[in-house]
């Protein structure tokens, strides 16, 4: 069955309606009360969703804190698993008051200047509108969202706030990506073609079957550890998935069913994906043309959703003059973990991975152009057309966290700009709906919509 929030119009009037009930911050007038950040000014964060990544980034925004470098102190922690919040509290070193089950606590609250959303995806976009709306920059974990609609709808509404957005692919921060634009843009490769990554696993225990706690779940007496807010867990009342009984296996590993995120596309391609946008198309991503997944669920089949291997083409038009046509393709699989290295496929030249940098290597039918395209780089009239290689390094780069501090104090863009997470989400979600239906999809771009190849 097809996810009814995935690609239609009627469920973006839903998430529209519902987000404007849930939250009176709604009605308000943009940048009503948010800050405009000086270089100085403390930048106080609130977490919500402290669960495995959300604890990573309390413990790392803890150490940054503690050097003293970045000025920026968490203040307000949240989470619906009453034990989970609890860790983070303690983690803060905060009062009872710092932790809250309920989000909009920490949207609510003035001192917050900047949320960091680390729920599970289906909760993404509604806790960044509402806290964009409320004045805040945010940092929202990687996918950007779990529908269409609602990526577009956040995107817009970076563009209609102003706010600063930093989606989460980590990977966007290193400075090779970076580099292999500038490579590309130079036209040291030719017009680039056909690129490849790949994030692959295997476990004994069946990909994403993490620990479940044994005494978690909503009938844990409220007060202590094991108690969790299923119903916010869930999101039902404001259309974000349906309500269902409390499923420890749901919980804990959401990952494996699709009414809460895309499986292996979003947790894992999406990594791969952004970084490949930025090197072939420039930071703020591209959208796609045709996109069709292929793969199954061939050994892990312990009543998941999702596949255990899957690979993904997404075709591009030119994104920009000069350049041409290009595919993308991606492979995720969790039985196996000999993946596709990186590569970046040009007329001229390929690009692949070598130390922190790229190595470049010629096309021998294109030995000429390839050579005059990297004139400065001496190499050798004796190679023999197809044997000239070169390596450039990389350099060094703010990481993810420090550049949204940087985007926030407004002396940088994000890595991961919403422009390019929408872009990037677009893709990877018509990848998931290709891969559910057995059918290519393609990207309408004037009603920005994903429509059924040849329908
Ligand atoms: N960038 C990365 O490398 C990376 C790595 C892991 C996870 N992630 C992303 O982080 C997100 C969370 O993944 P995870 O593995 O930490 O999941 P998790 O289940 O361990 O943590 C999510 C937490 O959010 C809480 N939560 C759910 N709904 C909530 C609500 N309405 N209000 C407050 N809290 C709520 C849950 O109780 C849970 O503790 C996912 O979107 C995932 O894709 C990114």
């Amino acid at each position: 069955m097809p996810d009814r929030r995935s690609m239609f119009p009627v469920s973006r009037r839903t998430f529209l309606k519902s987000a404007a009930l849930a939250s009176p911050m709604l009605a308000m007038p943009a940048l009503s009360w948010g800050r405009i950040m000086g270089s100085n000014d403390r930048i106080t964060i609130g977490v919500i969703g402290t669960g495995g990544m959300g604890t990573v980034h309390v413990e790392d925004f803890l150490k940054i804190q503690k050097s003293g470098t970045e000025n920026i102190e968490v203040i307000r922690v949240c989470d619906v698993y009453r034990r989970r919040l609890n860790n983070a509290v303690r983690l803060i070193g905060g009062s009872e008051s710092s932790g809250s089950m309920e989000y909009e606590r920490v949207i609510d609250d003035r001192d917050v200047s900047a949320v960091l959303i680390a729920t599970p995806d289906h909760w993404h976009t509604k806790m960044a509108i509402e806290a964009m709306d409320a004045g805040k920059d945010v940092y929202c974990e990687k996918p950007l969202s779990l529908t269409i609609e609602q990526a577009i709808e956040c995107r817009d509404a970076v563009r209609r706030t102003g706010r600063v957005l930093q989606v989460g692919p980590q990977g966007t921060s290193e400075d090779r990506w970076w580099k292999a634009r500038e490579i590309i843009g130079s036209g040291k490769i030719g017009r680039v073609v056909w690129s490849q990554g790949a994030y692959c696993r295997n476990s004994r225990e069946g990909q994403f079957n993490w620990r479940i706690d044994p005494d978690a779940g909503p009938s844990s007496p409220s007060g202590g550890d094991g108690y969790i807010d299923w119903d916010r867990w869930l999101g039902h009342r404001w259309g974000l998935a349906p309500k269902i009984e409390w499923n420890a296996d749901h919980f804990f590993r959401f990952r494996k069913y699709y009414a809460y995120n895309g499986g292996v596309a979003t947790d894992l391609m999406y990594h791969r994906l952004a970084p490949l946008l930025i090197a072939i198309a420039g930071p703020n991503g591209q959208y796609p043309r045709r996109v069709s997944a292929s793969g199954g669920l061939y050994i892990e089949n312990d009543g998941r959703d999702i596949g255990d291997t899957m690979i993904l083409n997404v075709d591009y038009d030119a994104p920009y003059e000069g350049a041409s046509g290009h595919t993308v393709t991606l492979a995720s699989v969790m039985v196996n973990d000999v993946g596709l290295e990186d590569a970046i496929r040009g007329q001229y030249g390929t690009l692949r991975p070598r130390g922190g940098g790229w190595s470049l290597t010629e096309q021998s039918a294109w030995a000429k152009e390839f050579r005059a395209a990297n004139a400065q780089a001496g190499i050798s009239s004796e190679a023999k057309p197809g044997e000239a290689s070169l390596e450039i390094a990389s350099g060094s780069r703010r990481n993810h966290k420090e550049n949204w501090f940087d985007a926030i104090r407004g002396k940088a863009q994000p890595h991961c700009n919403i422009e390019l997470g929408c872009a990037t989400m677009v893709a990877i979600k018509m990848g998931v709906e290709s891969f559910r239906r057995s059918q290519t999809l393609v990207w309408d771009a004037r009603k920005e919509a994903a429509v059924v190849s040849g329908a």
